[in-house]
């Protein structure tokens, strides 16, 4: 994977710019505040459909403005190709056009596995930290990456969910009864197996990629597993059936209480969850071989070295984990990173052994280009 150029209208701090990606490695520099992540944003953007930080188009259309455009050329097993997304939100709704080599996509499906990417952020210790559901949204990113059929059986089953709550909080309201829910459990059973299917074969074949990476991240031997577990009183296959056995529950909650949607995942070194018993920097450890096993698992299952986006997080690696990152880099098409400036950077810099092209920020949205020789 290899980004050739990045074109941005209206989006956050930039009202227009253009950047070219000459060199594998891109060191974005600049004050804080200056605009170094939005770009990243955007690149991730055109990758997954979604902003990794979780913001609205709303939030990254630049303020005082209707519509942000933002576009890029990159090439993938030697093919070029152009993805490009407008996004208006002047009516006070939201309209998104997705093209893909100037052809209108349908939807977030079509997109994704497209581009691929792996960002490494500082809030993916929130991976760790959070609840079960950013864990889902880890996993549901990496499975749709190398399979968008996932993607389209999980966005149907929450629109099936979603039926299916609201006559269940009808039938609470006593406005519908039982009954009204038999339409909906064939579909809704159908895409929950598939997609707990998806999860299980994914954990399986993870896991031991996982343990590799963590191996290399932080010399540790201790072993982690990886666990999705599954709802009580929920069953895989036969999830018509565990439907039926909740359905007073179901109807008294007025909510759908097990199911895809809140399948727990939980990493435990010896039994223990790390979320409440691990230290500071097993969880970090943690994280970063999470993102380098998502990185490895999508090179081996896609053939395609995923582009690396890397904000910000090289400098608060010690020595060890430094150099386990540089070897990453020596396995990877392309890389570009965000950071304040390159101080104190000069070994790992070396260890990258890479011409490094810089691409400096500032918060008037003009960007200053140089180049490091190593
Ligand atoms: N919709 C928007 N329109 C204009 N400016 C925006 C918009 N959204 C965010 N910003 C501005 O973007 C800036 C943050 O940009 P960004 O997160 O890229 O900074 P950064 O260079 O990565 O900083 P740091 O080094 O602190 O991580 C903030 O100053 C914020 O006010
Ligand atoms: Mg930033």
């Amino acid at each position: 994977m290899k980004i050739v150029s990045l074109h941005l209208e209206n989006f956050r701090t930039y009202r227009k710019i253009d950047l070219e990606f000459n060199s594998r490695l891109t060191f974005i520099t600049g004050n804080n505040a200056s605009g170094k992540t939005n770009i990243l944003e955007a690149l991730s953007l055109l990758s997954h459909g979604k902003s990794f930080r979780g913001s609205s188009d709303y939030e990254m259309v630049s303020d005082g403005c209707s519509h942000y455009y933002i576009s890029s050329r990159y090439d993938r097993r030697n093919q070029k190709h152009e993805i490009e997304i407008g996004c208006d939100v002047s009516s006070g709704k939201i309209k998104r056009k997705i093209k893909m080599d100037s052809k209108v996509l349908s939807g977030r499906p079509a997109l994704v596995g497209n581009l691929i990417s792996v960002i490494f952020s500082p809030a993916d210790i929130m991976i760790v930290e959070g609840g079960s559901s950013i864990r889902r949204r880890f996993l549901d990113l990496v499975i749709s990456n190398q399979n968008p059929d996932y993607l389209k059986n999980l966005i149907l089953y929450n629109r099936s969910l979603r039926q299916r709550n609201s006559i269940l909080k009808r039938i609470k309201e006593k406005k519908a009864s039982a009954q009204d829910l038999l339409p909906w459990e064939s579909g809704i059973s159908e895409y929950a197996e598939k997609i707990t299917k998806s999860r299980l074969d994914f954990i399986n074949k993870f896991q031991e990629i996982f343990q590799n990476s963590l191996k290399r991240i932080s010399g540790s031997r201790d072993f982690v597993s990886m666990d999705l577990q599954l709802c009580e009183k929920e069953t895989h296959p036969g999830f018509k059936e565990s439907l039926k056995d909740v359905i007073y529950k179901d109807i008294s909650a007025g909510f759908t209480t097990i199911g895809p949607h809140r399948h727990g995942i939980y990493f435990q070194i010896d039994g223990r969850d790390i979320s409440a018993y691990g230290s500071q920097g097993q969880k970090r450890s943690l994280v970063l071989a999470l993102r380098v096993a998502q990185f490895y698992y999508l090179k081996e299952n896609l053939k395609i070295s995923p582009l690396l986006l890397i904000d910000d997080v090289i400098k608060e690696l010690d020595k060890e984990r430094r150099s386990a990152f540089a070897e990453l880099l020596h396995e990877s098409g392309q890389a570009i990173f965000t950071t304040p400036d390159l101080e104190g950077m000069e070994s790992f810099l070396k260890d990258t052994k890479s011409q490094i092209e810089i691409i400096n920020v500032n918060s008037k949205g003009s960007v200053l280009k140089s180049q490091l020789e190593n």
